[in-house]
C-alpha cells in the first residue's frame, strides 16, 4: 500500500495578508509505503498539522490530490470518505479528543466495535479487548481501563489516543505529537509500538518535536514554513 500526496498545497485568507493567500502548506509531494515509519519535524506554524490532515481524508488540499493505494481520496463525497477513513486510518490527532462518557477501555474500543476494525488481522477469543488491555498494560495505565477521560493525566490521555489508534490494526497510522506530554519512558513505549505497527505492515506518519524519535524512523522529512524537505 502506498500513500502518496501529489503536488498538494493548503492556503488560507489572512486579515494581516489582505487579498493575499498565506499558504499553510506550499505545493509538495510525498509518498509513504507499508512497513515504513516516517517522522515529520519542524517549528509551531510550519505547516505540519496541515499536512497531516490533508493525508489523512481530514482536510481537502486546495490543490494536488492524495492517493491511497492509487485511490484519490478527495474525489469520494464526505460520505464515502468518512468510511473509507474509519475502515483504513488511525489518527492520533493534536490534542484530546476521547469521548468523556465512556471509559478508557470504551474509548479504546469504539472505532473496533463502530467500525469493525481489525477482524482480518486480530485473532482468539475478543481479540480486541486483548489488544486493548496489552496496549493499556505497555502504557502502564492497566488500572485505568475503567476509568472516565476527565480523569486522566494529560499524558494519560495523549497514551489513550494512541490506544485508540492503534487498537484496531489499521493499515495507516498518522500520529500528531503523540508524545508531547510524555516522560522519557513512556515516549519510548509509544514509539516503540507505532514502530511494531510500521514492522507488521502499516504505513506510519509521526509528527514530532522529539528528536529521538528519529532514531524510529525509516524516513524523516522537515517542514519550514510550509516547505518540506528531506533529513535523510
Ligand atoms: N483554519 C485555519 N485558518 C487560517 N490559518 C490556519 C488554519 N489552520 C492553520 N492555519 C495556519 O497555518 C499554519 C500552519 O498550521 P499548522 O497547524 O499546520 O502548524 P503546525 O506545524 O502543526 O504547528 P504546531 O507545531 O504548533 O502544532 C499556521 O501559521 C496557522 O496559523
Ligand atoms: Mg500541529
Amino acid at each position: 500500500m502506498e500513500l502518496c500526496a501529489q503536488q498538494i498545497a493548503k492556503w488560507y485568507h489572512r486579515r494581516s495578508d489582505g487579498a493575499n493567500r498565506f499558504f499553510a502548506v506550499k505545493e509538495m509531494s510525498f509518498s509513504a509505503c507499508s512497513g515504513t515509519l516516517t517522522v515529520l519535524t519542524g517549528r509551531s506554524g510550519s505547516g505540519k498539522t496541515t499536512l497531516l490532515h490533508m493525508l489523512g481524508t481530514l482536510l481537502r488540499p486546495d490543490q494536488g490530490k492524495v492517493l491511497l493505494d492509487g485511490r484519490d481520496l478527495y474525489s469520494m463525497d464526505d460520505r464515502e470518505l468518512s468510511r473509507f477513513r474509519n475502515s483504513r486510518y488511525g489518527i492520533i490527532p493534536q490534542g484530546y479528543t476521547a469521548v468523556r462518557s465512556l471509559t478508557v477501555l470504551e474509548n479504546i474500543l469504539l472505532p473496533v466495535k463502530m467500525y469493525g476494525r481489525g477482524k482480518d488481522v486480530l485473532s482468539g477469543p475478543d481479540p480486541a479487548k486483548q489488544e486493548a488491555q496489552r496496549l493499556l498494560l505497555r502504557f502502564g495505565m492497566a488500572d485505568l481501563s475503567d476509568e472516565y477521560p476527565d480523569r486522566l493525566s494529560g499524558g494519560e490521555q495523549r497514551r489513550l489516543a494512541v490506544a485508540r489508534a492503534l487498537a484496531g490494526k489499521p493499515p495507516v497510522i498518522l500520529a500528531d505529537e503523540p508524545t508531547g506530554d510524555l516522560d522519557d519512558e513512556n515516549t519510548a513505549c509509544v514509539m516503540e509500538e507505532l514502530r511494531k505497527a510500521a514492522d507488521e505492515g502499516a504505513i506510519v506518519v509521526v509528527v514530532t518535536h522529539e528528536n529521538d524519535a528519529l532514531s524510529y524512523a525509516d524516513y524523516s522529512w522537515r517542514m519550514n514554513a510550509g516547505y518540506l524537505a528531506a533529513e535523510n
